[in-house]
């Protein structure tokens, strides 16, 4: 049996002043009437599978708790007291997972991505399980449009059943070494989408970050329920280091494989990659809400609480809420995330 586990701990910055940290991207509204986060509970309804684990911060438990009762979905909640990022959050899941000698594959999902074919997602988990089966650890490989340094790379090895060996893995390279791989033209985005066998994840964390794994059986040996959450043990938790899966594991990772996927995949990274999600317009326009343009191409408007007019431009992204209004240029909006920074400082 397959059992999802799904990542909903981030705090993406980049796309603020819609996400904050009481209500990070993974529970907005962004593509559609539904939360990233429920997007990726319905999604599953095309698989068969276990019910999910979801993975999250104890600050946002309820809002989580909120979400699944809107689309009547369940899901077991395990609460972090603090984030340790993904490998930790991985190791629990598989820790718990493991709990009653079962051995279960694990669908690993981050929570804040917009897929848009779910037919070509649930085929690729299909070839994926093929090769998680036969003792792969799998990724999900989307096919590079430019040389992002914010993703993971993969280097395809020699083809398998359904996908390829994992030759090597780079997270996050420098923009010269992005732009490499990229034009190498054998190389895949990680997509963050990860299947894999509970106890070979465990046995590579072992291996490679002992340190984390020994802190994870602590803070599951010391959980506690609390209502319908599942908490982890804070002082245990607290002595995890924090690291993602994708450095923890995945660069050294032995016997993995990468399985395409063509879905329409977005990790809606910031407002340009939403702009792009959501189809512009024959002006290349995107709006939502109270809107009004007028001679303006190429930009995308969020007015919501009230009425927001443009004329004469191009390129911007406006984006309002009630306490905060966001304007740039949508070529720039990656750096949303700088601003952020700048902005916590002040205070
Ligand atoms: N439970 C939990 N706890 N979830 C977390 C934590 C945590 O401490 N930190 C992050 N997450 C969740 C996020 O909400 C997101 O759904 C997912 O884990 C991935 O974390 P990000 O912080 O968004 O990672 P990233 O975008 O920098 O990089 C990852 O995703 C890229 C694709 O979007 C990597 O896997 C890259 O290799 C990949 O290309
Ligand atoms: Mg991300």
């Amino acid at each position: 049996p397959m059992l999802p586990v799904i990542l909903s701990g981030g705090s993406g910055t980049r796309l603020w002043p819609l996400s904050r940290e009481q209500s990070p991207k993974q529970f907005l509204r962004l593509t559609s009437s539904l939360s990233l986060l429920q997007r990726t509970l319905t999604r599953l309804d095309g698989l068969e599978s276990e019910t999910p684990l979801l993975m999250g911060h104890h600050a946002h438990r309820f809002l989580m708790a909120e979400q699944l009762r809107e689309i009547d979905r369940a899901g077991t909640l395990v609460l972090e007291p603090e984030g340790r990022n993904t490998a930790p959050a991985i190791a629990c899941a598989a820790l718990l997972a493991g709990r009653d000698e079962a051995d279960p594959l694990l669908l690993v999902l981050p929570a804040d991505h917009e897929i848009e074919d779910e037919a070509a997602f649930v085929e690729s988990v299909a070839r994926a399980q093929a090769l998680a089966e036969q003792g792969y650890l799998v990724t999900f490989g989307v096919v590079p449009t430019r040389a992002e340094t914010g993703y993971g790379y993969i280097r395809c090895g020699e083809a398998l059943e359904g996908g390829y060996r994992l030759a090597s893995f780079i997270e996050k390279p420098d923009a010269d070494r992005a732009a490499a791989l990229v034009a190498q033209g054998d190389t895949l985005w990680n997509s963050g989408m990860f299947l894999l066998r509970a106890s070979h994840y465990l046995e590579e964390l072992e291996r490679l970050r002992p340190d984390i794994l020994m802190a994870c059986r602590a803070a599951i040996e010391g959980a506690h329920r609390d209502l319908d959450f599942l908490r982890l043990s804070e002082a245990a938790f607290a002595e995890c280091p924090s690291e993602s899966i994708d450095y923890a594991v995945m660069e050294q990772c032995r016997h993995a494989a990468v399985v395409p996927l063509d879905a329409g995949w977005s990790d809606i990274g910031s407002f340009d990659a939403l702009w792009a999600a959501k189809a512009p317009d024959a002006a290349g326009n995107v709006v939502d809400g109270d809107v009004v343009l007028s001679d303006t191409c190429d930009s995308l408007v969020i007015a919501r609480h009230r009425l927001v007019a443009t004329h004469g431009v191009e390129d911007l992204v406006v984006v309002e809420t009630p306490d905060s209004v966001l304007v740039t240029r949508r070529e720039h909006a990656q750096q949303v995330k700088g601003l952020v920074a700048q902005l916590a400082l002040a205070g």
